[in-house]
């Protein structure tokens, strides 16, 4: 791996990046949040409380993300991939695999994947991409104890291999790009602080500001699939092929 701080770039991408491949995001009007009470279906007490709501829910997304392709935006992070080789890390909030199905091959899942399921009592976890689902909630195979979803709920703790690598990521890198997320959640939001108190160029792009804004040093005001094959040239150009 180089160890030029120089020639390295990371990435942090959101809902946004998605948008344009028929996913809604989160927040604002029509957002998913809007209709699903988040303390109902992402947390740990909701799961606890009504395990099926929550499982409705996860199965719902499935659903649409199974129907969805990935977009202009995801396949311009992957041809950066490919151009930078080492001196790239990408890490999503996104649990829809569109960065992978683009052909992005080191993702850093910050809050999971729709597509794992983990064990509510024993170490098992396994890929899943059946859908629909035969039975809900699924079971586990080794102990017949309910499955969940492997993603990170509101008030637990991101894996910390992954959120590691993403920090050291962030610390090292020359620019950080940031790309359709809202910047409201920690500790994904606080990446790209860091990225910039340690020197990084932090580039922005979003249709609507964030709290992330003002620090940028460039925005594109604009969908990401319409700006992100112009975008990545000039992250290739800043960092060097
Ligand atoms: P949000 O829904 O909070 O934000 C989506 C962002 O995408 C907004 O800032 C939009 O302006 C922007 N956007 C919309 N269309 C876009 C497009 N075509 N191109 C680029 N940007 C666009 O989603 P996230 O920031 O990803 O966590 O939310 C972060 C986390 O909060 C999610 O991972 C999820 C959620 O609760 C969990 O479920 C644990």
């Amino acid at each position: 791996m180089s160890s030029d701080r120089a020639k390295t770039a990371a990435v942090l991408t959101g809902a946004g990046i998605s948008a344009e491949s028929g996913l809604g995001t989160f927040r604002g009007a029509g957002g998913l949040w809007e209709n699903e009470p988040v303390q109902e279906v992402a947390t740990p007490w909701g799961f606890a409380k009504d395990p099926m709501k929550v499982w409705r829910f996860y199965e719902m997304r499935r659903q649409a993300a199974a129907k969805a392709a990935p977009n202009a935006g995801h396949l311009a992070l992957a041809r950066m991939e490919e151009a930078l080789g080492d001196r790239f890390a990408l890490a999503t909030q996104n649990v829809d695999g569109l960065h992978h199905a683009a052909g992005s091959r080191r993702v850093l899942e910050l809050h999971g994947s729709l597509w794992r399921f983990r064990c509510t009592r024993c170490p098992h976890r396994q890929q899943n991409r059946i859908v629909p689902l035969p039975e809900l909630p699924p079971r586990c195979p080794a102990c017949g104890e309910m499955l969940r979803p492997d993603i990170v709920w509101f008030g637990e703790v991101l894996p910390s291999d992954v959120f590691g690598a993403a920090v050291e990521a962030a610390e090292r890198c020359a620019l950080f790009l940031v790309v359709g997320t809202s910047a409201v959640v920690q500790p994904a939001a606080s990446l790209a602080r860091l990225a910039a108190e340690n020197g990084a160029l932090v580039w922005e792009v979003n249709p609507d500001p964030t709290p992330l804004t003002g620090l940028c040093d460039r925005s594109w005001q604009a969908p990401a699939g319409a700006v992100m094959d112009e975008v990545v040239e000039e992250a290739l150009k800043a960092v060097g092929r």
